[in-house]
């Protein structure tokens, strides 16, 4: 339990108790920095947070997930990123950045910390810890920050300090998840739709290749770098803010702009685009057979266009696409490893898990795990804390 651990690290109680989600992506990849429609909802996997205030400007963090760290203590007057204060970089982060905005807060906490997020599979852990952290701040102080700038200020510290330049849907999507609801949003203008997931006979299954994404963070950067040099090339013929905005004939008609990379990069941006605007009709229209080729021809796109799957995920798909009582499926997050999705008819998912795992651990030799995801609510005060271990 996570009290216990509390008690047993800090040697008092803890005050109160947190919990901030993951997330996955239903559709719309790899578009959140092209100005795009992303289709996400918070998971009810996540990560938790014991927290007792302190009355110096210590700040002094635990984690049950990297227990040979052990206490990693720093201060409110020295935030400066350092390698080796490890996973609190992201506390220091958001201490800082809210600290410029705040001076109000003159204190630090003791926090012990517990992720079920499976490290490294591409469910949001950061942002999941970014908004925890954020959480954790803004409810000792009262901070009067809206849930939008929440979002805001974790991607902030994932871009200026953590260094990882991505886009803004996962910290958006946890920030303002709700219960049993998918969020539309418009990455352009942060304009947002709540969207039902209401889903009787089926069920959306996730499912871990096992392949850590972390290393994938230099190629993120890169795919932004070429959607970037893509759109300055294009905007000399045509006029948009951002690769999304293009239509798919100007596309065409300026291939020769671009080189052949940059080419299917966009073409991977406008025709998700098009797909996520699609995919939120057949939802609210409960066609869910629609919403699945909607699924398939995403993942296709990301394979052969926007080149962010590889073997595991492509593994896991193909299998998955195969299965009676299968709608659709993809991955979801950034790519290169971490977790895929697929829609599974309910009476069909015992099947499905036990083919799509035995297809997976023959090709590539470990095994992935299934899970069946849970839409639940944005960062919030955990009353019932018996079952968080
Ligand atoms: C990561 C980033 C997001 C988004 C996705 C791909 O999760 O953090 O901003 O770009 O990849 O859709």
């Amino acid at each position: 339990m996570l009290q216990e651990c509390f008690v047993e690290v800090f040697n008092k109680e803890p005050e109160v108790i947190y919990f901030s989600p993951g997330r996955i992506n239903l559709i719309g990849e790899h578009i959140d920095y092209n100005g795009g429609l992303v289709f996400p909802c918070p998971i009810t996997l996540g990560t938790y947070a014991a927290v007792a205030r302190r009355d110096d400007k210590t700040v002094r963090c635990y984690s049950k997930n990297f227990e040979d760290l052990g206490i990693i203590e720093f201060n409110l007057d020295h935030l400066d990123y350092d390698k080796k204060d490890n996973w609190t970089n992201y506390a220091k982060g958001v201490a800082k950045f809210l600290l410029e905005k705040y001076p109000e807060i003159n204190s630090g906490f003791d926090a012990v910390v517990y992720g079920n997020i499976p490290n490294g599979s591409g469910l949001s852990s950061s942002a999941s810890l970014e908004l925890l952290i954020i959480q954790i701040f803004k409810s000792l102080f009262n901070l009067p920050i809206t849930e939008v700038e929440a979002a805001l200020l974790g991607k902030k510290v994932e871009n200026e300090y953590i260094g990882v330049n991505s886009g803004i849907m996962d910290q958006f999507a946890i920030s303002l998840g709700k219960k049993d609801k998918a969020i539309l949003l418009d990455c352009n203008s942060l304009d947002f739709t709540y969207i039902p997931v209401d889903m009787p006979t089926t069920k959306i299954v996730i499912m871990n290749t096992n392949k850590r994404r972390e290393l994938a963070d230099s190629k993120y950067n890169e795919r932004r770098a070429e959607c970037e040099s893509a759109l300055a090339k294009l905007q000399s013929k045509v006029n948009a803010k951002n690769l999304c905005e293009i239509d798919l004939a100007d596309l065409k008609a300026n291939k020769d702009l671009l080189t052949e990379n940059e080419y299917k990069r966009a073409c991977h941006a406008i025709t998700e685009n098009i797909r996520t605007k699609a995919s939120a009709e057949a939802f609210k229209n409960n066609d869910l057979v629609e919403f699945g080729k909607l699924l398939n021809a995403s993942h296709k796109s990301l394979k052969e266009d926007y080149e962010v799957t590889g073997i595991e995920l492509d593994t896991l798909v193909a299998a998955a696409q195969e299965q009676p009582g299968t709608l659709g499926a993809r991955m979801t997050g950034a790519g290169f490893g971490g977790c895929s999705l697929a829609i599974v008819e309910n009476d069909k998912i015992e099947a499905f898990v036990e083919n799509v795992g035995k297809a997976y651990l023959d090709k590539i030799g470990y095994a992935a795990d299934f899970y069946i995801a849970k839409i639940g609510d944005g960062p919030t005060k955990v009353e019932d804390t018996k079952n968080i271990i």
